[in-house]
């Protein structure tokens, strides 16, 4: 039949013919997109005890529509990406369902009862014990199962071959590595920030380290990578009283860098803690640098005896865990950047009653992560730096 688009009122006869719902019961639909690629709907029956999400990568950017052609192809990154998390991490993302390559559609477990994780802490959660920790063990699991400590040499290069996600990745090397420090059109930000746009855009140093993330994020195959993990692709809440952390969203996904999965994570746990200490709210967020981190070393360290190359020493583990931390910290600075002079700008910021002081503090500190990410050498050190910003 090949691929055609869905709508709202296409999702019932989709899930039926495609074997994902049985019986006649009445299914209700609704649309709940509000990332800025793909469409999302969410149907239940009538009771609301049976429900299912699908989401579909249209040929073009959702919220730019035709005149942003982008490959529907990316779906394709999105669900192999849910096979290997789903081997190392099943509990940490949605039940995928089935995945249809013909029309872009995976079918997955509704998260509804759930929130994204920046949503709730715009509306002032605290990120409590469970949820940098867990992100910390996922990106430990996913990346340690896919590096040359998780599998053997062959194996690893059929992973990298299979997991291109060229469309994607240029948006990265484009939007996040690149634009913020030149004229483009894409760029914007708030008039209170001219002088340092100006500055940025400017700064031969500062863009000598760019260069140098961008091209470890074009080369550096350390691991597959969720690849857009920021808080708006984390879903949390509560199922029979026990804390729920979900990851979604991994249409980014390759074989890159693993610090770039916990720069993005760790650029948006300090924005949000810009924004409730503008608020006067700030309680964990400050944090969450720390708990993941932590997290994903013990997590990393505990899977090490288990590596498929024992020419890896333990000393060598010491050292490639001083090297992810460093990018990491690099890459946590360009999205920093990138948020708030760049293209896409965040709604922890965007939604404050005056979000000038804050963007300004997290721009400084995005430029000092980068420019000085070997020199701060534990979080402790990232968090002074924080809060010596004016
Ligand atoms: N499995 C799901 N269950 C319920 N809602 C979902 C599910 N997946 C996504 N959503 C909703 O749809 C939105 C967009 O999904 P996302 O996968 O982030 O799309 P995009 O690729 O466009 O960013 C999410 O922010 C969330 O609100
Ligand atoms: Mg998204």
């Amino acid at each position: 039949m090949g691929y055609r688009i869905l709508e709202t009122a296409d999702i019932p006869a989709y899930l039926r013919e495609r074997g994902h719902w049985d019986g006649s019961d009445d299914i209700g639909v609704r649309e709940v997109s509000d990332g800025n690629l793909n469409r999302v709907f969410v149907a239940s029956d009538s009771a609301g005890t049976r429900t299912l999400a699908v989401k579909q990568a249209l040929p073009w950017v959702r919220v730019a529509g035709p005149s942003w052609p982008l490959s529907p192809d990316r779906s394709d990154a999105e669900a192999r990406a849910y096979e290997q998390l789903a081997r190392v991490a099943p509990g940490t993302i949605p039940a995928i369902h089935g995945y249809d390559p013909e029309n872009h559609a995976l079918v997955m477990e509704d998260l509804s009862d759930l929130r994204v994780l920046r949503t709730a802490l715009n509306e002032g959660a605290a990120y409590g014990p469970d949820t940098s920790r867990r992100i910390g063990e996922l990106v430990a699991q996913l990346s340690f199962a896919t590096s040359d400590f998780g599998l053997d040499s062959a194996g690893r290069k059929a992973l990298i071959a299979a997991s291109a996600n060229p469309e994607l990745c240029k948006i990265t090397e484009d939007v996040v590595l690149s634009e913020p420090y030149t004229e483009h059109e894409h760029n914007h930000w708030l008039p209170e920030l001219d002088d340092l746009a100006a500055e940025f855009r400017a700064d031969t140093r500062l863009r000598t380290e760019v260069a140098d993330l961008r091209h470890t994020f074009m080369t550096g195959a350390q691991a597959l990578l969720h690849g857009d993990l920021h808080t708006g692709s984390i879903m949390v809440g509560e199922r029979e009283g026990a804390p729920v952390v979900r990851v979604f969203d991994p249409e980014f996904s390759f074989v890159g860098p693993i610090g770039f999965d916990l720069g993005l994570y760790w650029a948006n746990a300090l924005v949000s803690a810009e924004r409730a200490r503008a608020l006067g709210t700030a309680s964990d967020h400050a944090d969450q640098l720390r708990v993941s981190w932590e997290a994903f070393e013990n997590e990393f360290r505990r899977l090490w005896p288990t590596r498929v190359d024992t020419f890896f020493d333990d000393a060598y583990l010491d050292r490639f865990l001083r090297r992810v931390w460093t990018e990491s910290l690099g890459f946590a600075g360009t999205e920093l950047v990138r948020r708030i002079i760049g293209f896409a700008h965040l709604t922890d910021l965007t939604t404050l009653p005056n979000p000038a002081p804050a963007s300004r503090r997290a721009l400084l500190l995005g430029r000092e992560l980068i420019l000085h990410r070997t020199e701060l050498t534990n979080a402790r050190a990232v968090r002074s730096l924080a809060e010596s910003l004016v």
